[in-house]
C-alpha cells in the first residue's frame, strides 16, 4: 500500500522542502521550548568565552517539533559551519571519515536520525567524539592496519525521534541531552504569526488561533496548514487571511476542530459503528478501513490516545466518551 501524504502528519514531506525560508535562524526567533533554549544559550556562551567547541548535543522528540531547526541555530549562534548527514546515509566507515574530514575547528556535525546509524560506525564515532580522533582500519584482511587521524574539535548534534533506540554508550557521550516537547496553542499561534510575517501574508488573530488549535501541537503542521489556507485566501483575492476563509479551507482540507483528518475520523467511525466502541484489535480496525497496522500504531493512535479519543486495553482499543460526543453512532460528526 502506498503511503499517503497526510496534511496533519508531523513527518517531513516533499512539499515542506521550500520551508527553509520560514525556519528561524537565531535562538531568539525560536518560539517556545524555553528550558531547552535557555540551556543552549548558556552552553553556547560558555563555549565561546572559553574558545572551545560546544559539548555534543542530543535532541530528541516527535517529528516536526524543531530538532533540525535547532541544530542549525546552534551553528549560527556559535558562528560556525554546519555539516549534515543522517544515520542511514553512513553505510561505510569511509562515509563517516569523508564528512569528518571536512570539519573545521568548532564546526557542528549534524547527524539526523542518529538512532539508525550502523553499530560498527557508532564504534568509530566514540573516539571521534571523545578524543577527536578517527581510528580506521586500512588495507586488506591479513595485512590490514589501523591508522589514527586527528580531527579538529567539533560539536556533534544528533537528532532522533526514538531516544529509546539509542545505545547507552552513545547516549552517554553527549554532554547535553535535550527533549523537545509538544507546543502550547499560544506558542503555535505565535509561530503562525511569525510565518505570516515572513511570507508577507497577514492573518487575523482569530484565524491564527484556529490554525494553532488544529495543528496537533506541532510547528511543522501549523506551517503546512498556514500555507494551504494562504492558497485559498489568495485565490479568493484576499489581502488578509480571515477566520471565515480559514474555517472554509480547513473544511475543504478535511481537518476538523481537533486537528483530526479523514483517517482519524474513519478510525473512530469504524470503532464506534462497526465494533460498538470496542474493545477491538488494531489489526481488525486496520483491515476494516484499509490502512496499515503500522500507520495506525505509529501515526494515528498516539494522537488519538493523547487527546483522549481512545484507550488501549489488554483486550483491544476502546472508544472514550469524547469519541462518542464527537462521532455520531451511525457515522459522521456531531459538531460540524
Ligand atoms: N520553535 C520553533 N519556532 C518557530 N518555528 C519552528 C519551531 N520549531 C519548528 N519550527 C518550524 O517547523 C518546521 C519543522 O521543524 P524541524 O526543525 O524540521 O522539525 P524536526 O527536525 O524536529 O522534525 C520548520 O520548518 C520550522 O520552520
Ligand atoms: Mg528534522
Amino acid at each position: 500500500m502506498e503511503k499517503k501524504e497526510r496534511i496533519i502528519s508531523g513527518e517531513k514531506q516533499e512539499s515542506d522542502i521550500v520551508d527553509d525560508n520560514i525556519r528561524p535562524q537565531k535562538l531568539n526567533e525560536y518560539i517556545g521550548q524555553d528550558e531547552v533554549k535557555e540551556n543552549i544559550r548558556v552552553f553556547v556562551e560558555a563555549a565561546k568565552i572559553r574558545g572551545e567547541s560546544l559539548d555534543h548535543v542530543l535532541l530528541y522528540g516527535p517529528p516536526g517539533l524543531g530538532k533540525t531547526t535547532l541544530a542549525h541555530i546552534i551553528a549560527n549562534e556559535l558562528g560556525t559551519n554546519i555539516k549534515t548527514t543522517t544515520g542511514p546515509a553512513l553505510e561505510k566507515s569511509g562515509d563517516l571519515a569523508a564528512v569528518l574530514s571536512t570539519l573545521e575547528p568548532g564546526d557542528v556535525l549534524f547527524i539526523d536520525e542518529i538512532h539508525r546509524i550502523p553499530k560498527f560506525i557508532e564504534e568509530i564515532l566514540y573516539p571521534a567524539m571523545e578524543d577527536f580522533e578517527l581510528d580506521i582500519v586500512v588495507g586488506q584482511e591479513g595485512s590490514s592496519r589501523s591508522i589514527k587521524i586527528e580531527l579538529p574539535p567539533f560539536t556533534l548534534v544528533g537528532a532522533t525521534t526514538r531516544a529509546g533506540d539509542i545505545s547507552a554508550p552513545l547516549r552517554d557521550r553527549f554532554g547535553i541531552v535535550s527533549k523537545l516537547n509538544y507546543y502550547s496553542t499560544d506558542e503555535l499561534k505565535e509561530i503562525v504569526k511569525r510565518t505570516s510575517r515572513v511570507l508577507e501574508m497577514p492573518i487575523a488573530d482569530d484565524a491564527a488561533l484556529e490554525l494553532a488549535e488544529r495543528s496537533r501541537k506541532t510547528p511543522r503542521i501549523a506551517n503546512r496548514l498556514f500555507k494551504r489556507v494562504r492558497d485559498f485566501a489568495q485565490v479568493a483575492g484576499e489581502v488578509e487571511i480571515t477566520k471565515e476563509t480559514t474555517l472554509k479551507s480547513l473544511d475543504r482540507l478535511k481537518v476538523d476542530k481537533y486537528g483530526l483528518d479523514q483517517v482519524d475520523i474513519e478510525y473512530l467511525e469504524s470503532l464506534i459503528t462497526k465494533f460498538n466502541g470496542g474493545p477491538v484489535g488494531v489489526e481488525t480496525i486496520a483491515s476494516s478501513i484499509g490502512e496499515e497496522v503500522s500507520t495506525l500504531e505509529d501515526v494515528v493512535e498516539p494522537y488519538l490516545m493523547q487527546e483522549g479519543f481512545i484507550k488501549r486495553t489488554q483486550r483491544g482499543r476502546i472508544a472514550t466518551d469524547k469519541s462518542y460526543s464527537h462521532i455520531k453512532k451511525g457515522g459522521g460528526l456531531f459538531d460540524e
